[in-house]
């Protein structure tokens, strides 16, 4: 009987791990980036992003597209935080592309994800690609236009 128990424990023991191996990809509407974050990466997106994309990113410039809205919904939704964040950090702003650093680039992707409805939490992002890639942005919780 004993030994049954213990081959029923292992067996438990193995499923489990497996499972957490092969751990889901996260929503981007789980919190994923703090409020103070997102604060910092509005200032730096002013200083940096809005003469093009626009301050209420709904861009006014025929070239830069708009990061809110429809524009987010089929260029945003159902992508990884690990491609948007490179897509700023290697070629934005497009005058000077890599002018900005990881840290930088993550809080403007925080204020993005932000401005386009997703809950702020209590952890910050990081600018990890390995952390990043397993972020999907799910469908936006505020509707947009
Ligand atoms: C000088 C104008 C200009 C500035 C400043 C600028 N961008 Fe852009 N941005 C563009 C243009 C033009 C495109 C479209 C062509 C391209 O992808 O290179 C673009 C594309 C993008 C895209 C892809 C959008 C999509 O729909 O897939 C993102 C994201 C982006 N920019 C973010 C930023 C961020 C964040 C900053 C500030 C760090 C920034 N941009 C600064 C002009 C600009």
């Amino acid at each position: 009987m004993k030994r049954i128990m213990a081959v029923g424990l292992c067996v438990v023991w193995a499923i489990s791990t497996a499972l957490a191996q092969t751990a889901q990809p996260r929503p981007a509407s789980d919190h994923v980036f703090s409020e103070a974050q997102a604060k910092r990466g509005e200032d730096a997106y002013s200083a940096s992003c809005g003469s093009c994309h626009g301050d209420d990113l709904v861009s006014h410039d025929a070239e830069a597209p708009s990061l809110t809205g429809a524009r987010f919904k089929s260029q945003w939704t159902g992508k990884t935080l690990a491609e948007r964040f490179s897509v700023i950090r290697k070629t934005m702003p497009s005058t000077n592309p890599g002018a900005l650093d990881d840290q930088t680039s993550v809080d403007i992707l925080a204020y993005i994800l932000k401005f386009n409805g997703f809950p702020s939490g209590d952890q910050n992002l990081a600018s990890d690609s390995g952390v990043l890639e397993k972020i999907v942005i799910d469908a936006v919780p505020k509707a947009g236009g």
